[in-house]
């Protein structure tokens, strides 16, 4: 049988750069992080996702690649990721790195020697016209750039970028071009790592502009990627990220032969729409457009991560909805579809809340994702260009830079929140470690839970009737063993009505009632001669039901 450890993982996503700054020149490095594995591995992560650590101009964080065989020397050097994965291994935490091969950056050999000579043998690694189309729907960052293609003077002809200028798109349909994606691959999977972030992946099935390779040709690919991976190691996985339509999700799933994992964008967004409504009911209808997926594949389940919270899948009305509730100012927006803030600034940093909000997450069918910093509440800095306002480093004390450095303020790769409540003084790793009350303790007890109810990540699951519209009730069963979860959407307490649960096989695992900030609020025991179970303003109650007779 094969291992489908992805399914139950906590997974934790960082940026090398950000994280922990071991040498004082005010950049993170891989030193910095293996120092803090133990910090990770007490928080009960077991797999981390690392944003590109490559050689890179940096003009998009790094989504840029100019070497796919090397570490950023900024950060370190292939000896220090060797070290870093020996100790991940050690302490039972996989890696899984960011593949970016729809593009490469503009300063990559190849792109340099593709646009300097018609015969290079590199031409064709990249996608030309003399006549491009300019396709503004498909431009990725819409107040950034005005086309997809961009005429290069020494090239003589225009190339394709669905993304920044500086970052031209890959021939993917050219077959030299899949045996370099497969040699990166293959060689990362020899340095250890547990598999890839398939960054951009639903532009690498697009034909815009490839002569002679149609969509299915492309998404065929996808195909050749999981029989290499699997071949070279067959605990690895595909993570894709693919922000597409319900209708679409099959392109990348198939039968169970294409990737292992995707990122759940669709959920993601009606959770947002439901939290504005206060709305159980419109995340129902969430989960309902989501379609069934193989056995062996995954959702991936997140609140925010690096880029913006986009709502592009959403109508106009619902969009504007979002944006009242939790970015009402234009510059908590933005390219118009999305919102670069943080979670706990969304709201207001109503604790009851937030707890909620994760609760929720790592219940939802599928497996949970963080990011750093969310597990102590960290908060944005939007005098920081675009995307970069969550991008801020990780706050580990109150010593100067929140810790992450001691290199001087301005010389840190962005500068650390140093005011208002969110800033380092105020939210930071070891002051939440000595306070039990934390919100960190609070997370630390929330993944160790979520460890032990493996139902939610790969049991069959339903949702439950309730006669509160604000209260999303579901249960996950597997082999006989079923957990139910209710969490109150909303800022009213309630009493929820549930058909078919006798409450003397309910035992209560995990709630805002083992919240050491709800003492004033616990819940009464269960009363067993009803059905009906009482919810606190954005309560959240998790049970294991014990088999009934
Ligand atoms: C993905 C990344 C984003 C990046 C883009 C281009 O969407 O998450 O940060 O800008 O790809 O590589």
């Amino acid at each position: 049988m094969k291992s489908v450890w992805y399914k139950n993982a906590i997974v934790y996503s960082l940026d090398v750069e950000t994280f922990k700054d071991s040498d004082g020149d005010g950049i993170g490095d891989f030193r910095g992080l293996t120092h803090r594995l133990d910090y990770l591995a007490g928080l009960g992560v077991n797999c981390l996702w690392l944003l590109p650590f490559y050689p890179s101009p940096n003009r998009d964080n790094g989504y840029d690649v100019m070497n796919y065989y090397d570490v950023d020397p900024r950060l370190g050097t292939l000896g220090d990721f060797v070290e870093f994965m020996h100790q991940a291994r050690d302490r039972g935490i996989r890696v899984l790195i960011d593949l970016v091969v729809n593009h490469t950056s503009i300063e990559h050999p190849w792109f340099q020697s593709a646009r300097q000579d018609k015969n290079s043998k590199y031409r064709n690694y990249y996608v030309w016209s003399d006549d491009p189309q300019p396709n503004p729907d498909l431009i990725a960052f819409p107040t950034k750039e005005d086309s997809i293609w961009e005429y290069d003077e020494q090239a003589g002809a225009s190339y394709l970028h669905h993304f920044y200028k500086e970052q031209p798109d890959l021939n993917i349909g050219n077959p030299k071009v899949q045996e370099e994606i497969l040699r990166i691959m293959g060689f990362w999977l020899e340095l250890g790592v547990s598999g890839f972030r398939i960054d951009a992946a639903h532009f690498l099935v697009k034909n815009v502009g490839i002569d002679g390779a149609s969509s299915e040709d492309l998404i065929l690919f996808l195909e050749r990627m999981r029989e290499f991976v699997t071949a070279r190691r067959a605990d690895a996985i595909l993570l894709a990220e693919a922000n597409v339509s319900p209708d679409q999700i099959p392109v990348y799933f198939d039968q169970g032969n294409r990737m292992h994992m995707l990122f759940n964008f669709l959920l993601n967004q009606q959770l947002f729409l439901a939290l504005a409504r206060q709305d159980a009911n419109t995340l129902k209808d969430g989960l309902k457009t989501l379609p069934c997926i193989p056995h062996n594949a995954q959702w991936l389940n997140f609140v925010r991560h690096h880029d913006e919270l986009t709502l592009d899948r959403l109508s106009d009305e619902q969009r504007q909805e979002i944006f009242a509730a939790f970015a009402p100012e234009e510059q908590m927006q933005i390219f118009g579809r999305g919102i670069r803030r943080r979670l706990p600034p969304m709201m207001q940093n109503d604790r009851h809340r937030i707890e909620m909000i994760y609760s929720l997450a790592f219940t939802l069918p599928g497996t949970p994702l963080l990011r750093y910093g969310d597990e102590i509440g960290m908060g944005d800095d939007l005098s920081l260009e675009g995307r970069e306002s969550v991008r801020t480093p990780m706050q580990w004390s109150d010593d100067p830079n929140g810790g992450f450095s001691t290199a001087s303020p301005d010389a840190l790769v962005r500068p650390v929140i140093s005011e208002g409540e969110y800033s380092y003084p105020h939210v930071n790793v070891s002051f939440e470690q000595r306070d039990p009350a934390s919100f960190l303790n609070w997370m630390e007890h929330l993944i160790r839970t979520r460890r032990q109810c493996p139902e939610f990540g790969t049991g069959k699951w339903q949702m439950l009737e309730t006669n509160e519209p604000a209260v999303f009730a579901h249960a996950c069963k597997l082999d006989g063993a079923t957990v139910l979860a209710l969490h109150n959407l909303s800022d009213r307490p309630c009493t929820v009505t549930l058909e078919d649960i006798q409450q003397e096989h309910l035992m209560e695992v995990f709630g805002d009632n083992f919240s050491l900030v709800r003492y004033d609020q616990k819940y009464k025991p269960l009363d067993q001669s009803s059905n009906t179970i009482s919810m606190n303003a954005y309560g959240y109650r998790w049970f294991r039901v014990s088999a009934m007779h």
